[in-house]
């Protein structure tokens, strides 16, 4: 059972709002902030008033044990306004969830419920002006949680900082994205932190996805670290694999993120009669279908990425391309159901929208 707490959200507001200075046809992805932030800090064991402040600059002790240890975690959800100008965010009890789990695994105490959701949809409330109506546009909403105490003693921390900033978004990846098997470096082991929304698990990939880059690849498709033989999901995206018709994507586990794009196209194929199948998948088994032809598709999937399109993929040193995407391909037609279910355009049967 999730913990409540019984603090007043304090709020102060901009004297001004900045939205009439944004070029909203020209975002680059993360980059520009909102009005306001929240934030509750946690200290003498107990989570301390909520606050919605202007977003600023905050000061934290060079010796705080993020900065040391990495203890951080954070979630990655989207707000969407209707053609009515009605706001609604997508599955967030998902992300409540998710960042509760990561946090015990990264021994940071439980956000409370109630704390999350007053203020997320008092935020995002105030800042809605931010929200572009129209599928392509949202606002992305990044909750997370660090470790503040001042001492470099490698232990977990007893004060911590829960924050929500917020980035009007449009699409992650621009174009179609490249990947490379990896057969080398891994993102994750077992028994260890891949399911969590960990900071320190993105730090890691930055440098074998830098030399994939350096390559003309946007990512990398992660393989199990002790045989480099299952494929595992794509670090900004879990994967889907068509191979003739039908969808394949690898089970979750403590390597794996939870995606909650990912269980939404589960769900979402099974509601439109497209086969899903969660199992392990190996690398040989796509090799082998792009070569005699029935891997149709390989696609990503997730909060900021939504569902984005591969377009080739490199395995020992081969490069395999995949058929263009038309509007039949599964990754259209479940991108389309899925942006009009967060954009209250399509009746939405499964309960994900909140207003
Ligand atoms: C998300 O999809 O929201 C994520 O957290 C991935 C991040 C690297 C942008």
């Amino acid at each position: 059972m999730s913990n409540t707490a019984n603090a007043k959200l304090q709020i102060e507001k901009v004297k001004e709002s900045r939205v009439s200075s944004i070029d909203f046809s020209d975002l680059a992805f993360g980059k520009t902030f909102t009005d306001h932030m929240f934030y509750c800090d946690y200290k003498n064991g107990a989570w301390q008033e909520p606050k919605i402040v202007p977003y600023q600059p905050m000061t934290i002790d060079p010796s705080a044990r993020v900065f040391h240890y990495g203890q951080a975690v954070f979630e990655g959800m989207k707000a969407y306004k209707d053609d009515n100008g009605k706001v609604f965010l997508f599955r967030p009890d998902q992300n409540f969830k998710r960042i509760n789990k990561s946090a015990a695994r990264l021994a940071i105490p439980e956000f409370p419920e109630n704390y999350f959701f007053e203020g997320l949809k008092t935020l995002v409330n105030m800042d809605k002006a931010w929200i572009q109506p129209g599928v392509g546009n949202s606002l992305y909403l990044r909750p997370f949680v660090i470790a503040i105490d001042s001492a470099i003693a490698a232990a977990p921390s007893e004060s911590y900082r829960f924050m929500i900033i917020c980035a009007p978004a449009k699409a992650y990846y621009k174009g179609t994205v490249r990947v490379l098997i990896a057969e080398k470096f891994s993102r994750s082991a077992s028994g260890g932190v891949g399911f969590a929304k960990a900071a320190g698990n993105y730090a890691a990939q930055f440098y074998p996805t830098k030399l994939a880059q350096d390559r003309g690849y946007q990512q990398v498709i992660w393989t199990d670290a002790d045989t480099h033989t299952y494929l595992e999901e794509a670090g900004t995206m879990n994967v889907f694999f068509r191979i003739n018709d039908t969808l394949i994507t690898a089970p979750i586990s403590d390597r794996i993120l939870d995606g909650v794009t990912r269980k939404s196209l589960i769900q979402l194929a099974a509601d439109n009669d497209i086969p899903c199948e969660v199992r392990p998948i190996k690398v040989s088994e796509i090799v082998e279908a792009s070569k005699d032809g029935s891997l149709k598709e390989i696609f990503g999937a997730g909060t900021a990425a939504v569902i984005s399109p591969i377009s080739a993929f490199e395995f020992q040193e081969q490069v395999y391309e995949l058929p263009e995407v038309n509007e039949h391909s599964y990754s259209s037609r479940l991108k389309s159901k899925m942006l009009n279910i967060q954009h209250n355009l399509a009746e939405d049967k499964n309960g994900w929208r909140m207003e």
